[in-house]
């Protein structure tokens, strides 16, 4: 299955998620409402509460609490993001100028609190302690997935296991969480519930190291964020520590001045790349998501095969082959 025709089973489902986001961000304050519809507006590729609705869909699940989960799943997302680009210093997202640069930290900040706030909100009036818990849980494991990074991000002694252990709570634990709802929503048996949650958990690990790729490969206009802004703000992703682990002692010195600049030039950021080229991080960095996604799709073999089950597994495709 194409990746558009996965879009297409929830497309209805997806364009009540929309209303629901509207509905939410209606406050009196009215920057509240400027901001978030601005952000959520900016577009954003939905593939949280895609695949909340597809898990749903999967597990039998025929009410209506799918769609304001699904918001939730989404505005927790873009909370996080309000708050990454404050931390990394990003000016852009989503192929326009971040929050942060147009109105400055605080207001990211507090309107990032604000969505949070929000999300917590739907999920008590939706009731479900379970899905509650759940999510209380990943928000916690996300903030000490950030907490970690900026502790260890540019420590050049960072091994696989301190960068997958980053990258599991601050990226996978949502998405799998995402995943893990609709099988709640579905009933569906203990069993399923956590292999659906290992899909999304995965297929999570491997996204990040493809985000981790492409602030290497891409460019801005296609991303629709700054490329090179992982290594501008000296944070170190799998394809340089993987080059880190290979180069001669003058290459890792040129790669610790470029982590350690305070104004990274072109010509830095080039001479890294060709480095991360040489020592082919980002061949390692790609087969170990590829690795990672046929996890994630030999998860589903417990279901029946139906067409949301090739919907996920074209989710999970999509993951590595994605572009932006
Ligand atoms: C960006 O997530 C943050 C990461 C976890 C890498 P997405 O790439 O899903 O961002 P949008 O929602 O499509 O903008
Ligand atoms: C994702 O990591 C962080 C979150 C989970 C919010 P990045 O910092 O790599 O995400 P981008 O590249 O800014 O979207
Ligand atoms: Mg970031
Ligand atoms: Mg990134």
């Amino acid at each position: 299955m194409r990746i558009q025709e996965a879009y297409d089973i929830i497309r209805e489902d997806l364009k009540h998620v929309e209303l629901e986001f509207k509905k939410n961000l209606d406050s009196d304050v009215y920057l509240i409402r400027k901001v978030g519809e601005y952000i959520l507006n900016n577009g954003g590729k939905r593939l949280r509460p895609s695949l909340l609705l597809l898990s749903a869909k999967l597990c039998g699940y025929k009410g209506n609490r799918h769609i304001p989960l699904a918001a939730v799943v989404e505005f927790i997302h873009t909370a996080t993001l309000l708050h990454d680009d404050v931390v990394d210093n990003a000016n852009m997202r989503r192929g326009k100028a971040s929050a942060n640069t147009l109105w400055g930290n605080g207001t990211s900040i507090l309107i990032g609190d604000f969505l949070f706030s929000k999300s917590f909100h739907l999920t008590v009036a939706d009731g479900d302690l379970s899905i509650l818990k759940l999510l209380s849980g990943t928000t916690t494991q996300m903030a000490e997935g950030e907490v970690l990074q900026l502790l260890k991000g540019s420590d050049v002694g960072k091994n696989e296991k301190d960068y997958l252990s980053v990258v599991t709570n601050k990226t996978a634990s949502l998405i799998a969480a995402a995943c893990q709802i609709g099988a709640i929503l579905g009933k569906v048996s203990i069993d399923k519930e956590k292999v659906i949650a290992k899909y999304g958990m995965a297929l999570g690990i491997a996204f990040q190291l493809v985000d981790d790729c492409l602030d290497y490969t891409s460019n801005n206009e296609e991303l629709g964020k700054a490329i090179g802004n992982d290594l501008k703000e000296g944070k170190i992703t799998l394809p340089l520590i993987c080059t880190i682990k290979n180069a001669t002692s003058a290459e890792k010195e040129e790669i610790l001045a470029a982590i350690e600049s305070d104004d990274l030039k072109g010509a830095q950021l080039s001479s890294v790349i060709g480095l991360i080229n040489k020592y082919k991080g980002i061949d390692y960095t790609l087969s170990m998501a590829r690795q990672y996604v046929e996890n994630a799709k030999a998860c589903l073999n417990i279901f029946e095969p139906n067409i949301e089950r090739a919907a996920l597994i074209a989710l999970a495709d999509y993951v590595v082959e994605r572009t932006y």
